[in-house]
């Protein structure tokens, strides 16, 4: 995969805009020309994002926008199609990874809050974008899982159920959508780094206690990476690249599927 997709004239909205994955992506359309829509609850972050991208040239909005709330991402849309004429692509990404604990320990309330985000703002952006895409005449949706949502890994109960439901959306939206010439897949990265959730994961799972990992975060980094056949992490640039493709029109004959972001199994 290279850097040459053309994405000139076009425009990508991404939540989750002011984190690291979201700010990698924006940086990789960037590069190819695209102008980018940042959504996201973090406005100061988002808005460092933004002053970062203004050497790509490009057009840049930023949105404040809780995805939780359905009136917020109906808002946003409005505003970011004000700004940008059209929306091409939207990536789907903003998402947060709950709390570490087993089952039988792991807390209602958090539980909740990664579904509010991780399912039902994933479907509040997924069913904007499907409206906005179709009104357009089409364009291309990823949503953003995880190599969670494949394995079910230990301590992360509800992020795996969510991310699980990622998938299964995908699946479905991309049937209802396919007559409207709008593509829909799914993205799931396994161990990303260095970033937030790279280093509170490993921080987190040592802390469980569990019979998995080890109590101190540096032996849990590299009993992680040890699990892995390429032996790294995958990099935030990685991830992007996976998005661009997923995007392009080199994926054009491509919908309801979940590209592993893995480095093996
Ligand atoms: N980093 C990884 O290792 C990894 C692996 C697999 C999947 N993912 C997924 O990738 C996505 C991005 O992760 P990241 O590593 O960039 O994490 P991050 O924490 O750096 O970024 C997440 C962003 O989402 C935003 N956000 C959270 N709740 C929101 C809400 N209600 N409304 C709007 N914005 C909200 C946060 O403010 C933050 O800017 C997430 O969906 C995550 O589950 C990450």
């Amino acid at each position: 995969m290279t850097a040459t997709y053309q994405f000139a004239g076009k425009t990508i909205l991404i939540t989750g805009g002011a984190g690291d994955i979201g700010k990698a992506t924006a940086q990789r359309f960037a590069t190819n020309g695209a102008g980018v829509a940042l959504l996201d609850l973090n406005e100061p972050k988002m808005v460092e994002v933004a002053e970062e991208l203004k050497d790509y040239n490009i057009p840049i909005g930023t949105f404040r926008c809780d995805v939780t709330s359905a009136d917020d991402v109906a808002q946003a849309f409005t505003s970011a199609v004000e700004k940008f004429g059209r929306i091409d692509y939207v990536f789907n990404n903003a998402g947060y990874q709950g709390v570490f604990a087993t089952t039988d320990k792991y807390p209602e309330d958090d539980f909740q809050k990664v579904i509010n985000i991780n399912v039902i703002g994933v479907f509040h952006i997924l069913k904007a974008a499907a409206q906005h895409l179709r009104e357009a005449g089409g364009g291309a949706i990823v949503n953003m899982a995880s190599y969670a949502g494949v394995v079910g890994p230990p301590n992360m109960l509800a992020y795996g159920a969510s991310k699980f439901a990622v998938i299964g959306m995908t699946q479905t939206a991309a049937k209802d959508l396919a007559p409207y010439n709008i593509r829909v897949n799914a993205l799931s990265p396994a161990l990303i780094g260095p970033g937030f959730m790279w280093t509170r994961q490993t921080e987190l799972q040592a802390a469980v206690g569990s019979q998995y990992f080890d109590a101190d975060p540096k032996v849990v980094e590299q009993q992680m990476i040890n699990s892995l056949p390429m032996r790294r992490l995958g990099s935030l640039a990685e991830v992007a690249n996976g998005v661009a493709f997923l995007m392009s029109d080199e994926a054009s004959y491509i919908t309801g599927f979940n590209l592993e972001v893995t480095g093996g199994e």
